[in-house]
């Protein structure tokens, strides 16, 4: 027999007031729903069907081949949206576990747990209940005096009293597929909100069925994203898990709630991590690196020995031994040599510099490619743009340019040559070459005290 995945997601989220709807929501840069879903994919699911409605062109787009989809175009409440299934879910014959879409914590483990549970125990539905030490917003759990869950009470809808039990609904229910399609149809609309709510479905079931319940210690992996604040709660937790990996394969992290490392970086051991630093996208960090402070790297290999400080790096290549920043900015397939130094404001776009290359201050490097151990003076620039194409500098190995140097593109520049300060290149200087190219100096003997005013004046 098959175990499916029934995962609610057609609501709008409305407690978000986001324009996104609240599933499709990114937290560490990835919509909330395929958080979720990949957990299912990891699990004993053998199929997974999922419900949307509101902006449903986005679910489909995040999740087309991986589930099968549901339409509920009216959100009438829980109830309702899993009743969205039924033409596809009812002549299947099997366990299915009932999930919401903005649980993105959940993880495999507890899935595969608790349908295990729920098929030992042989219980026709089991409710997955948690404890909150603030549990306004969740449904509560209402036992009778054996201890027997006997229904689930919304928050809006408990008395004063039941307002004080700290057991929860988690929103996760297992049911035989065929049961669920029989009681379904019992389901009530809730006179206070109008919504078929799928909680009823424990009080319906008590009389005729075994009802039981899984509790969960671990109140975290369960918990329901409703707005901005309960991201920011999720988002830290992930976080945290994230960082405490990275720390036990032997990154050190500074001040480790100030840093962020999205899934799918990768970082060997030996690397520091200061603080408020982010990174992201399919970055790799090797080993003997250090990052951070106040840096952002995305999308960027970052080879060992490298330090990048108080800087941000996209879609980049640094090679080993070199030094990032201050306020440097690399982005836009920019690769920096071995032992480079790319230093105070200085940009790096579309470039590839050659190694022992340095740019220490006040520098742009775009659409450039350079040889080994050229030295940018201080305020020299690549100047790549002409107001209509962008024009590329390619630069030999050993060449010097002086500060203040513009090297209007396209251009070359031979090996071994020297650039004197304050030039404007515009013309391809060959190998070997000292250019020049600035007005000459003229001093006027004795001739200052005509500009220079008397201080008494
Ligand atoms: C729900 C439960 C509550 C539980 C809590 C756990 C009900 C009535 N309440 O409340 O007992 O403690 O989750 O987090 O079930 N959805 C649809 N169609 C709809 C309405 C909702 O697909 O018509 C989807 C939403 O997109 C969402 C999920 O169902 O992913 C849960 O809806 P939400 O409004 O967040 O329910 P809660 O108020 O959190
Ligand atoms: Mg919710």
């Amino acid at each position: 027999m098959k175990n499916y995945a029934i995962v609610l997601a057609a609501g709008k989220g409305t407690r978000m007031k986001t324009e996104l709807p609240k599933c499709a929501f990114p937290i560490l840069k990835k919509p909330m729903i395929e958080y979720i879903v990949e957990n299912i994919e990891k699990s004993e699911i053998d199929e997974t069907v999922c419900v949307i409605g509101h902006q449903k062109e986005i679910f489909e787009n995040l999740l087309s081949g991986r589930v099968e989809f549901a339409y509920q175009m009216e959100q009438l409440g829980t109830g309702h949206a899993v009743m969205a299934t039924k033409e596809i879910m009812e002549k299947k014959r099997g366990t299915t576990i009932i999930l919401l879409g903005d649980m993105p914590l959940i993880d495999a483990k507890v899935i595969n747990k608790v349908i295990e549970y729920h098929q030992d125990r042989g219980n026709d539905l089991t409710v997955v209940t948690t404890s909150f030490e603030h549990p306004k917003g969740y449904g509560r759990i209402i036992r009778n005096e054996y201890g027997n869950i006997e229904s689930i009470v919304e928050h809006r809808d408990c008395t004063d009293e039941q307002k004080k039990i700290k057991e929860v609904n988690t929103g996760i229910y297992v049911i035989s597929n065929t049961t669920l399609f029989k009681e379904l149809d019992n389901i009530k609309v809730n006179p206070g909100k109008g919504e078929y709510y799928l909680t009823d479905i424990v009080e319906i079931m008590k009389k005729d069925y075994t009802v039981g319940t899984f509790v969960l210690w671990d109140n975290q992996k369960v918990m329901g994203v409703n707005d901005l604040f309960s991201v920011s709660v999720a988002e830290k937790y992930l976080r945290e898990q994230i960082n405490i990996k990275h720390m036990l394969n032997g990154v050190s992290i500074i001040n480790p709630e100030t840093v962020t490392i999205g899934h799918n970086v990768f970082i060997e051991s030996n690397v520091t991590i200061y603080p408020n630093t982010y990174i992201t996208g399919n970055s790799v960090i090797k080993t003997g690196s250090s990052i951070g402070p106040n840096t952002e790297i995305h999308n960027s290999t970052v080879d060992e020995d490298v330090t990048v400080k108080h800087s941000l790096v996209y879609d980049s290549t640094i090679h080993s031994g070199t030094v990032i920043g201050p306020f440097a900015h690399l982005r836009n397939g920019a690769e920096i040599g071995s032992n480079n130094r790319i230093g105070n404001f200085v940009e790096v776009k579309n470039s590839k510099t050659g190694d022992e290359t340095k740019a220490a201050h006040l520098a742009y490097i775009g659409d450039a490619q350079t040889g080994k151990n050229v030295n940018f003076g201080c305020g020299s620039i690549t100047v790549n743009y002409d107001g209509v194409n962008k024009n590329r500098t390619t630069i030999g190995d050993d060449v010097f340019i002086g500060c203040n140097t513009n090297l209007i593109a396209p251009i070359e520049v031979g090996d071994n040559v020297f650039i004197a300060a304050g030039s404007t290149v515009t013309k391809n200087i060959p190998k070997g070459a000292l250019a020049i190219a600035r007005n000459k100096q003229i001093n006027k003997a004795d001739y200052a005290k005509n500009l220079i005013r008397p201080k008494d004046e």
